[in-house]
């Protein structure tokens, strides 16, 4: 499990083990448009702002998931204990 927290709004949740950032998010009311839920299609992109997210899409270069600074959250992860999202 990994803690997400909301920029906007300092609100943190948390994302257990089988279940999505956006599952989870979206348990909350926080509902971030999203399209094949697979890493293709770039729709769920989100821009992070602390935190190193463990990528697992084929839509961003390796130089993009090496900046940190975005990650799909349909179906990527964290490899730090918490993620501070541009939400
Ligand atoms: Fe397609 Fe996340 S919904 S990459």
């Amino acid at each position: 499990a990994f803690d997400v927290e909301l920029a906007s709004s300092g609100k943190v949740v948390t994302v257990p083990a089988g279940r999505t950032v956006i599952q989870v998010l979206a348990a909350h009311g926080v509902d971030i448009p999203y399209s094949c839920e697979e890493g293709v299609c770039g729709t769920c992109l989100t821009g992070v702002l602390d935190g190193v997210p463990d990528h697992r899409d084929m839509y961003l270069t390796d130089e993009e998931h090496a900046a940190n600074d975005q990650f799909t959250p349909c179906c990527s992860r964290a490899r730090s204990a918490k993620l501070v999202l541009d939400l």
